[in-house]
């Protein structure tokens, strides 16, 4: 296994371009079974959780070609409709292959998800939509198996905006007889990619990206060639750790409105971001003030950026209260953080944070990717060197994050345990 070691102190400087999103082009990929035919699927991010949608898909009788930033996928051949535990419990998003086999296939048999790291995430509501849309779901031996001979489309609404969820049951109703109308709906970016996917594949979809979306159903898609947007979270992590080493980064690629949220709080510690042709600079200060911030779904902050943002917060000036309201178990780098000498309570859903005038570098262990994140960002600014195990959590989500941050100047390299 793989550990990542970095020398505190050097302050960032240079540019970086962001990677394309792995929480677009996992659904998009996923998306391609409703066409028959091969799709491309350019700007996509060299990441573990890409190579395991693709063998999911190889799985399930598509043929997958991966090369550096792009995907062709050959679904002409599907004919095994089932996701298995051994792919599902590696990554979650791997649930995202059920209603585009529902819809292609008339049934499913997807491995459920158990609880992850970061709480239970239940799929609950992906399948109820599934069921208001006329198909059968029976849960058993850990799968739950759906079956519908053509889904029908239905007014579903969503007790909670899932992420995953809008997405799963927009692709059933692009192939459904019918209109249907999701209410409660996510508005995240990637929601709003992913339909625009599906417009180009020959759905008919209107209003993604707010919460009500409308999918009028079609009999057949056909393939495309789509590029996927930019990482926002890879760019809100790069801010981040531009502002705590007090560097002067510019970020490139990346579409600014997909983070207000992020840069609204950034610019509230002081920390300067400016539109500079092709990007943002951003403008680390002496003493980043404390924030308070709440996770929300979009657009507010994004519980993606949490513990990037908890990292800065250890070393601002003053008290920050960071609350996480949408998982229940997202505070795994607090433990972490505070054998780095941070100085955190945390009650129930809510972190207090009292910034100190410096972390120190320490052995760490990494849990989570986003959390794996916050700890690079804390061992960038720490004072000696801090090692973080476990690195393939960082991998899944992070394109090339060690060579990114050693073009900025950071000291930062990969060793194997
Ligand atoms: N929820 C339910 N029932 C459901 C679905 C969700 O109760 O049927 C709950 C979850 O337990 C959670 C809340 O609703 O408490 C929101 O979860 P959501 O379904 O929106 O999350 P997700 O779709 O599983 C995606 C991202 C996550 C990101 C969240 C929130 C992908 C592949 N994953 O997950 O990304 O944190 O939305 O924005 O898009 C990451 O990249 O590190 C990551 C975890």
């Amino acid at each position: 296994m793989d550990e990542i070691v970095i020398e505190g102190g050097a302050r960032l400087k240079g540019e970086v371009r962001i990677s394309g999103s792995k929480n677009a082009a996992l659904p998009i990929l996923a998306s391609t079974i409703l066409a028959p035919g091969t799709s491309t699927i350019y700007n996509v991010p060299d990441l573990i959780d890409i190579k395991t949608m693709g063998k999911l898909l190889n799985h399930l009788g598509a043929k997958v070609d991966i090369e550096t930033g792009r995907v062709n996928v050959d679904v002409t051949n599907i004919k095994n409709p089932e996701a298995p535990y051994e792919l599902v419990k590696t990554m979650r998003a791997s649930v995202l292959v059920l209603c585009p086999l529902v819809a292609r296939m008339g049934e499913a048999n997807v491995s459920l998800p158990g609880g992850c790291a970061i709480g239970a995430r239940p799929i609950n509501l992906h399948l109820m939509g599934l069921e208001k849309m006329g198909a059968r779901v029976e849960i058993e031996h850990g799968y739950v198996k759906v079956k519908a001979k053509r889904l029908r489309g239905s007014r579903i609404y969503l007790d909670i905006p899932t992420v995953t969820g809008t997405e799963n049951l927009m692709m059933a109703a692009t192939l459904a007889d019918g209109t249907t109308i999701i209410e409660n709906a996510a508005c995240e970016p990637e929601v709003s990619d992913l339909a625009e996917a599906l417009k180009k594949m020959g759905a008919r979809i209107e209003g993604a990206g707010e919460n009500i979306i409308t999918i009028e159903g079609v009999d057949s898609l056909k393939p495309i060639n789509y590029s996927v947007i930019p990482d926002r979270i890879e760019a809100g992590t790069f801010m981040v750790a531009g502002a705590i080493t007090k560097g002067s980064i510019k970020i490139k690629d990346c579409i600014p409105g997909h983070f207000d949220a992020v840069m609204a709080k950034i610019k509230e510690t002081g920390v300067e971001i400016t539109e500079e042709d092709g990007g943002l600079r951003v403008k680390g200060v002496k003493s980043p003030k404390a924030v308070d911030l709440k996770t929300m779904p979009y657009p507010g902050f994004p519980t993606d950026m949490q513990a990037q943002m908890m990292a800065l917060m250890t070393v601002a000036e003053g008290m920050s209260v960071i609350t996480e309201t949408i998982f229940e178990n997202r505070f795994m780098h607090v433990a972490e953080l505070k054998r780095m000498g941070a100085d955190i309570k945390v009650e129930g859903n809510t972190a207090i944070v009292h910034g100190v005038p410096y972390l120190s570098g320490a052995p760490l262990m990494a849990t989570d990717l986003r959390a794996s994140a916050s700890l690079i960002i804390a061992g960038l600014a720490a004072k000696g060197k801090t090692t973080l195990s476990r690195a393939y959590h960082i991998d899944r989500g992070y394109e090339k994050i060690e060579e990114k941050l050693s073009a900025l100047g950071a000291r930062i390299k990969r060793e194997r345990e």
